[in-house]
């Protein structure tokens, strides 16, 4: 890196907490010249000075350098273990605790264009919450004003619903000229707030804190500095979830860490003291949801049992789902080894090094799986999604191509992918996408 482009990503790691690395400063500066007139007309020295003043026009400058990041992919119900968790596990377990004062309060914290807290609403619609002696409250905060106005506005294209069923779309939105609008009976649950979750002081009082797939942009000092703020922000036995390994290895000890078969989740505990209290509180678990038992050597290695590989991949999958990435690894490449053809596999190990940082090793990995089945559109999704990350359009273009070609020539692929619950529309406008970065 040069010196300006060292200055300006040290200016936004601190600002923002995200660094930006000399793979990908070049681009991201680039998309910034295309945005602003300010960086163009000053020398480099003094655009970076008028960054670092605190002026209302330095901020107006900053929107645009946020907004330049990319990094506000999201959609409906995201997530189904993390969705199913939330209407079987927290929320009721919160009803529970606050039956007598009827009062929660809720935070989506990056939660971009709103489709996570209308998501959250929606589930808490359904359980009955919005009635006249529940106070209920839904906070969504972003550092994105763009995304805070449109998720006012409230109005999605069909790709912000993959994988959500008909009859919740039909129930909860309106269909007006190609665009779904959220119903007011939703829609005025959730108050929207920009916020820069890295610099500014915190809200109190929740019982729930959702911030996922946002960490993933930080460093981890940045994450640490977040996640004191979220433990002072909660109520005691109030919930954090965060997306899958994003932040495992950061969270405060007075958090306690709840696994389940799907997700993880982190609940704040009573200060020491008044632990006696806590066993009143404990989450119910159903018995399947329990973790199971995982046999170990002598050194602690995970031991792989004659057994086939499909189990051993389920076994692998729910390693991951858990963020721990080390025993998800040994699983696959353990698969692997024996069976170099296993695409399934391949596609985990992908996953897992993507998940991992390793986007190199993960393209390759994923280049591998269409080599093998080149109707396995997983891959295709994954990658074109990983060269639009690295920037790389052009490759991610040719990739999307690929996949729609594969999707527009044969019949029964749409059908399995329909099985699978993929939704055909989106996949092919995903596919048909020239450009654009999807997370
Ligand atoms: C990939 S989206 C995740 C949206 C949603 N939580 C989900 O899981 O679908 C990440 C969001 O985090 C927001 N974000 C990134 N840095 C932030 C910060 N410092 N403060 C607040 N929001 C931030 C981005 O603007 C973006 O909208």
């Amino acid at each position: 890196m040069n010196s300006f482009q060292e200055n300006i990503s040290k200016l936004i790691l601190s600002k923002l907490g995200i660094p930006i690395n000399a793979e990908k400063i070049g681009y991201y500066l680039d998309t910034i010249n295309k945005k602003s007139s300010l960086i163009k007309k000053l020398s480099e020295e003094k655009y970076l000075e008028y960054l670092s003043d605190n002026t209302t026009l330095a901020n107006e400058e900053w929107k645009i350098l946020i907004s330049c990041l990319n990094i506000s992919e999201t959609y409906f119900l995201r997530d189904a273990g993390q969705i199913e968790i939330l209407e079987k596990n927290i929320i009721p377990h919160i009803i529970e605790q606050k039956r007598s004062s009827k009062r929660i309060r809720i935070w989506s914290a990056g939660c971009s264009t709103g489709e996570e807290p209308y998501s959250i609403a929606i589930l808490l619609s359904e359980l009955l919450l919005f009635t006249a002696d529940w106070d209920i409250s839904i906070l969504a905060t972003d550092i994105n004003g763009d995304s805070i106005k449109q998720a006012m506005i409230g109005e999605y294209m069909d790709w912000s619903f993959r994988g959500v069923p008909e009859d919740r779309i039909k129930k909860y939105f309106t269909l007006k000229k190609n665009l779904y609008r959220v119903n007011d009976s939703i829609r005025s649950n959730v108050q929207f707030i920009e916020n820069n979750l890295f610099t500014t002081n915190y809200f109190k009082e929740f019982d729930l804190i959702l911030c996922r797939n946002v960490f993933i942009y930080f460093d981890d000092p940045s994450k640490k500095i977040i996640l004191d703020k979220f433990e002072r922000s909660l109520v005691d036995n109030g919930y954090l979830l965060i997306g899958h390994s994003e932040a495992a290895h950061l969270i405060p000890s007075t958090f306690e860490t709840i696994q389940l078969q799907k997700s993880i989740l982190y609940r704040k505990t009573l200060p020491k003291k008044e632990i006696g209290l806590e066993s009143k509180a404990k989450l119910s678990l159903p018995a399947k949801e329990k973790p199971q038992a995982i046999p170990l050597n002598q050194n602690r290695q995970i031991l792989v049992f004659k057994t086939n590989e499909k189990e051993i991949l389920e076994r692998a999958r729910e390693f991951a789902d858990l963020g721990k990435v080390v025993e998800a690894r040994n699983l696959t490449e353990e698969i692997v080894k024996s069976n170099p053809y296993n695409h399934n596999a391949l596609f985990l190990k992908g996953q897992i090094e993507e998940a991992s940082g390793n986007l190199e090793s993960a393209i390759e990995i994923y280049k591998k799986v269409i080599y093998l089945d080149p109707l396995f559109l997983e891959s295709y999704l994954t990658l074109s999604s990983l060269y639009s990350l690295l920037h790389n359009s052009s490759e991610s273009a040719k990739v999307r191509k690929a996949g729609l070609q594969c999707l527009l020539h044969d019949e029964n692929l749409k059908q399995v992918y329909k099985d699978k619950g993929y939704h055909i529309e989106s996949l092919e406008s995903f596919f048909s996408e020239e450009s654009g970065i999807w997370l």
